[in-house]
């Protein structure tokens, strides 16, 4: 049997990183963690424009160097950060690669293990067709939410392997362990846009199937440890690799020194420790780094792979690295690749990490950045459209130096982008608890919800805003002197109001005013005067009046956009000012909440005004919406007032929300419920419950359930917005629900707050 493998090999990662140290600033947490407990230095973060055929496209154009196209006949595309349900990404770069049309083209998914899957695969397609080449490319952007325990393992890359007969390379040995579970450890359904993890559980699997692969793999081919020279493994954190390693070491009785250990293993880790997680394509890099920067001779030596794919599938095998195997390294291009990205600040890596591709067909021209040879300029009529980078933007090939780049660049590059149309998103939100004892300064927890107040800004020829707000049937146009006077009018009601002679309600006279205040004061805060006018869409899933942020949603989609769609840069302490003085006309006096919320997206505990970030609950829990109530939130604040001069009162709310926090940083579900209903009895007490609704948790108290009104609740009235239900029984709730006539709406966490679609 003909040797095959390996005969070419090339890796590529987006052009800019965020150092880790960066990242444990921003989120308190010793730098040392990611350093030493993860052994992260750094995570490759990809800019817009650069997704999984540009990676994909720019190492192939590597890896295709000295082959001859026309014996590609089959091109495998691994990777789990698929562009389309149905279309092979492999297909954009077959064109973009000009490879020949005779060549099966196909894309192949199972976590990070489908590299694997396709070198296996193209192998045995060329045992039958010797003459031929398979091009085999895996390529991944490892997104976790922002604030989660994943975030420091997210990264991107991709690297492509030529296949062929008598590779120069690496020949693979035919012998290999391979093992399929069902598990739950790490996924990512369809409609989101982050993994969700089981962290720990995933790392002991990691270990656990390595120890499985390897026995049956060693059984099979009667190798001991000790004839592999080197190791190669899937490298989700390097700490995580290293840990297999030792562990292989203790399952053979082998014991080595932490010198051998570092020779055996560690250099295969170099380069993921400064790119991240690249799923696919991260084992592969792994080889790609081993063969770079081992300095030894390492002709015949055997090298054993770990292959491991959550879900999951693990697949142990070995090759050997081929005589004239340093005629075909790209190392000049590799360490040019890693020493030549842009480092990200904190706000640049969050902005990039929000920026959101368009998904309702609207035409979206993407800002350029730095990239590799390829881009992806636009999307258009849900159609992705990519291009080939003019030289002085692309990384630069082997042998040519490449210009440094530094964030001026980046700068500079950004205040060239063209934008045409900007929608942006705020979620709406739910208080899990804390409600009216925010407003005195007590702690209170609340979540985002994938629930959404939409804002599109484009161009208008005549020099007015044209207000376009759809769920209130409302277009007017208004000039900006219109919009002058419009906001002071508003503010001096305001200022009746503080004084006492208006109620909250008096102050906005129509739900509309909002986003003109909105747009008002963020004209006066820019000093806004433009040659052209600009029409502003509003539209919103969030109920209104529910106690789910509408307000706060919408007030931070229009402020965004309109930045975005200018070009100006904002910080979130400003956006979140000018937010808060346009929330207070609706609100009265804002706790800020809301606006924090949206702004930041997932999970947050707040107490004296300092935001600590939380898992988003994995509970099952539903909102139920018992209709707007008749009150508003200002009314409802108003009329509490006095139970709140109580400092019991103020401590009780306190210890409760504590209490929930405790609850869901030890995701215990007993202790949750507790505190809701516990919540609940408060709420109460202070009279924003009604009785109608009060009746209904009492019934889903009954069927082991806890529920409570997640926001102002009302004080006339029957209807008090959105109640959150902590219920294992769907069906128990679903009858009482159609009992008393209420919605269940589905709901989920959301771990973006305002972004850029
Ligand atoms: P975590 O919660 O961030 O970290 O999770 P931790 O609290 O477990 O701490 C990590 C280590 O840092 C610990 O060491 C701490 O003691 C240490 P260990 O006990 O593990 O030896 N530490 C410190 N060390 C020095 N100084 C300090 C300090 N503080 C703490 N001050 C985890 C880490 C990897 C689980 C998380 O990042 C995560 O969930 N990542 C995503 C999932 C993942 O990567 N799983 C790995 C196996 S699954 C896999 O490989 C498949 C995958 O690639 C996907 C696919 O197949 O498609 C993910």
């Amino acid at each position: 049997m003909d040797k095959v493998g390996i005969d070419t090999l090339a890796i590529y990662t987006s052009r800019y990183a965020l150092d880790l140290s960066v990242l444990a600033t921003a989120r308190g947490v010793d730098p040392d963690k990611f350093r030493i407990g993860l052994g992260q230095k750094m995570m490759s973060v990809p800019a817009p424009g650069e997704d999984i055929v540009t990676m994909a496209a720019s190492a192939a154009n590597e890896a295709l160097r000295d082959i001859n196209l026309n014996d590609i006949e089959m091109l495998l595309f691994a990777t789990e950060s698929g562009i389309d349900q149905s279309k092979a990404a492999g297909l954009y770069l077959h064109k973009l690669l000009n490879l020949p049309s005779r060549c099966r083209v196909v894309e192949l998914k199972q976590a990070c293990y489908s590299g694997t899957a396709a070198l296996q695969l193209a192998n045995c397609y060329l045992q039958i067709h010797p003459h031929k080449k398979v091009l085999v490319v895996a390529s991944d952007i490892a997104r976790y939410g922002l604030g989660t325990p994943g975030e420091s393992s997210q990264g991107c890359g991709a690297t492509a392997m030529v296949l062929s007969v008598n590779p120069r390379l690496l020949a693979i040995e035919p012998e290999f362990g391979v093992l399929a579970e069902d598990v739950m450890d790490f996924w990512r359904p369809n409609y989101l846009h982050e993994a969700l993890v089981d962290g720990k559980y995933s790392s002991k699997l990691y270990l656990t199937m390595l120890e499985k692969s390897w026995q049956q793999y060693q059984a099979l081919s009667s190798r001991q440890l000790q004839e592999h020279d080197y190791f190669c493994y899937h490298i989700p954190v390097p700490r995580l690799a290293e840990k297999a390693h030792q562990h292989l070491l203790k399952i053979s009785d082998c014991t080595v020194s932490q010198e051998e250990c570092v020779k055996q293993a560690g250099r295969a880790l170099e380069y993921g420790r400064n790119i991240g997680n690249s799923y696919t394509a991260s084992l592969y890099i792994g080889l790609a780094s081993l063969l770079d920067l081992a300095n030894e001779e390492l002709s015949h030596k055997r090298i054993g792979f770990y292959s491991y794919g959550s879900g999951c599938v693990a697949e142990y095998f070995s090759g050997i690295v081929q005589p004239h195997y340093r005629t075909v390294l790209r190392t000049d291009y590799h360490r040019a690749l890693l020493a030549q990205r842009t480092m990200l600040t904190y706000e640049q890596y969050e902005s990039f990490y929000q920026f959101r591709y368009v998904e309702d067909g609207s035409h979206q021209i993407i800002p350029p950045h730095q990239t590799g040879l390829y881009r992806l300029v636009s999307l258009n009529q849900h159609k992705r459209c990519y291009e080939k980078v003019a030289p002085t933007l692309a990384a630069k090939p082997t042998g040519m130096k490449a210009k440094p780049t530094n964030t001026k660049d980046l700068q500079a590059q950004e205040t060239t982008k063209c934008v045409n149309k900007i929608k942006v998103f705020a979620p709406g939100k739910l208080i899990l608890s804390g409600e009216h004892a925010v407003v005195y300064g007590k702690p209170s927890l609340a979540m985002a919800v994938n629930r959404y107040a939409s804002a599109t800004v484009t161009h208008e020829v005549r020099p007015q805003v044209l207000f376009d707000l759809a769920d209130l049937s409302h277009h007017s146009r208004l000039s900006f002197n219109a919009l002058q006077h419009l906001k002071n009018r508003i503010k001096h009601k305001y200022h009746r109001f503080i004084r006492g002679d208006f109620s909250i309600r008096e102050v906005l006279q129509k739900p509309f005013e909002l986003a003109q205040y909105a747009l008002g004061i963020l004209a006066d805060a820019m000093n806004l005067s433009l040659p052209h006018g600009v029409k502003l869409h509003v539209q919103s899933d969030i109920p209104i009046g529910c106690g789910m942020g509408s307000s706060a949603a919408t007030i931070l989609s229009v402020m965004h956009a309109i930045y975005n769609f200018l070009d100006k840069p904002i910080s979130k302490e400003e956006l979140f000012r000018l937010a808060l003085e346009a929330e207070n006309m609706q609100h009265g006096r804002s706790s800020g909440l809301d606006l924090r919320v949206a702004l930041q997206g997932g999970c947050i505990y707040m107490e004296e005004d300092i935001i600590h970030h939380r898992n988003v609950p994995d509970m099952p829990m539903y909102l139920v919406n018992t209709g707007s109530p008749v009150t508003t939130t200002g009314q409802c604040v108003e009329k509490v007032a006095p139970f709140f001069k109580s400092t019991q009162l103020q401590d009780e709310f306190a210890a409760v929300t504590k209490a929930m926090d405790q609850a869901l940083r030890q995701q215990s579900w007993q202790a949750m419920q507790s505190a809701i209903k516990a919540n609940h009895q408060l709420l109460v007490n202070i009279g924003v419950v009604p009785e109608k609704v009060q009746h209904f948790i009492k019934e889903v108290e009954a069927v082991h359930g806890a529920a409570k009104v997640c926001g102002s609740g009302a004080v006339i009235g029957q209807r008090a917005g959105a109640v959150l239900v902590a219920l294992e029984d769907k069906t128990a709730l679903m009858t009482l629900c159609t009992q008393i006539g209420y919605n269940v709406v589905p709901i989920a966490g959301e771990m973006r707050g305002v972004h850029a679609a």
